[in-house]
């Protein structure tokens, strides 16, 4: 039997913060309403590209397993906010890494979008079709962030991070694996105008309209996550004592708890980022997990649980078994460049381009688009 062990590690985090103070300046919402209900207390806004936090982790990722990059054979990208639709943006990450030989793929199930990339390259590496991988999560939301709906504002937040994983005849690595989902209530969270360009119509890059029915998803990933986990803890022959940590998705604090609960997992063993970084979709369980390696809460053998829920309604709950190795073999001098605006000024300077250009944007999306086109236009 082939395995899939995760031997790198790294994040790519902007350094600009966001506070709820910061939020308040131009939404109706208040530290206190958002900490109560959600747990979070801070978000970055990055100054770069997706791609650019995404080849900050990959350096750090591979430079801890220490595999050169030429030495790669697969790149998996998961993210729901690529830099462009085509080219692939795993294709960016592979030319500023200098990886020729690897293939490279984009998967986008939104926030269970690293779970997914990290099943199919563990499965990948088991059929021996790689004998290495490189899986990032990464997600640059604020320049799709509709800055005035103050129900999804204060939610997200920007960052990457990565992993490797390598071939071994020992056990560990991803080693039970439950992904699905929840289709019937795909619109309960919709993002329209997200990778459009329909600059003629009025509606262009960073003009999106938020669908999100808060209190549906809500519930719906409580389920699906708690499903997830009793399934692949029933599949895999495990039960909550076994588990070490849980590092899971962080949409928002009730939710983890919820699902820890459900999991019979004290939240004592349950790695929580949320209040630092808000919900970054495909990065919150990846930069989870770095964190909890760099705080020591991972030790060799240590038995993870990684539940996920996102738009779609894709969820999923992955077992991994930790390797014997907690600390890096090595560390890269990668930086990104450096940033004078503040985290606020930034999000002003998206909210300004935003309604410069956004009025005509409502209109627009509550048509179709293509109807727009072919209506004849009216004779006067
Ligand atoms: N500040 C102040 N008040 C607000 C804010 C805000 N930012 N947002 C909403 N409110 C108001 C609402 O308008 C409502 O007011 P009303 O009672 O006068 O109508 C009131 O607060 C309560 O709103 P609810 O939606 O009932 O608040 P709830 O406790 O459900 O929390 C939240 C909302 C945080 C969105 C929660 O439902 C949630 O976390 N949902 C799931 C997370 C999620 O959807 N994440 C998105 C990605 S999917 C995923 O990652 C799993």
């Amino acid at each position: 039997m082939r395995y899939a062990n995760l031997t790198g590690w790294g994040h790519g985090l902007p350094p600009s913060i966001l506070t709820n103070d910061d939020l308040s300046t131009f939404l109706e919402t208040s530290d206190e309403w958002i900490v109560q209900r959600t747990g979070m207390q801070e978000r970055r806004i990055s100054h770069v590209s997706a791609i650019e936090m995404a080849t900050l982790a990959s350096h750090r990722a591979l430079a801890c397993a220490g595999l050169e990059a030429d030495a790669l054979e697969l790149i998996v990208y998961g993210s729901c906010s690529p830099d462009e639709q085509v080219p692939n943006s795993a294709s960016g990450v592979q030319v500023a890494l200098g990886a020729k030989r690897a293939a490279a793929m984009d998967v986008n199930t939104a926030c269970t979008s690293f779970l997914y990339g990290l099943a199919s390259a563990t499965a990948m590496i088991q059929q021996g079709m790689v004998r290495n991988a490189l899986v990032i999560g990464v997600e640059y939301i604020s320049p799709f962030m509709d800055w005035s709906n103050r129900n999804v504002a204060v939610l997200f937040g920007d960052g990457a991070a990565a992993v490797v994983l390598e071939a071994s005849d020992t056990p560990g690595g991803v080693i039970g694996t439950v992904l699905g989902c929840d289709a019937e209530a795909r619109q309960t969270l919709r993002v329209r105008g997200m990778g459009c360009s329909y600059v003629d119509g009025g509606l262009t890059y960073g003009d999106t309209l938020w669908d999100f029915d808060g209190q549906a998803i809500f519930k719906r990933a409580v389920h699906g996550m708690s499903e997830a986990c009793a399934r692949v803890m029933r599949e895999a022959g495990v039960t909550a004592d076994d588990i070490d940590l849980v590092v899971p998705h962080q949409a928002n604090l009730r939710i983890i708890e919820s699902v820890a609960k459900y999991a019979g997992v004290p939240m004592e063993r349950v790695m929580v980022t949320v209040h630092r970084y808000g919900n970054m979709s495909a990065a919150t369980v990846p930069v989870s997990l770095v964190d909890a390696l760099s705080e020591g809460r991972i030790k060799p053998g240590s038995l993870l649980l990684m539940p996920g829920f996102g738009g779609g309604l894709t969820f999923g709950a992955l077992l991994v078994r930790w390797g014997d190795r907690v600390t890096p073999l090595g560390t890269s001098d990668a930086t990104l460049p450096p940033v004078t605006a503040s985290a606020l000024e930034m999000v002003n300077a998206i909210r300004a381009r935003q309604a410069d250009r956004g009025r005509s944007v409502e209109a627009l999306m509550n048509t179709r688009f293509i109807e727009t086109l072919l209506t004849p236009a009216a004779t006067p």
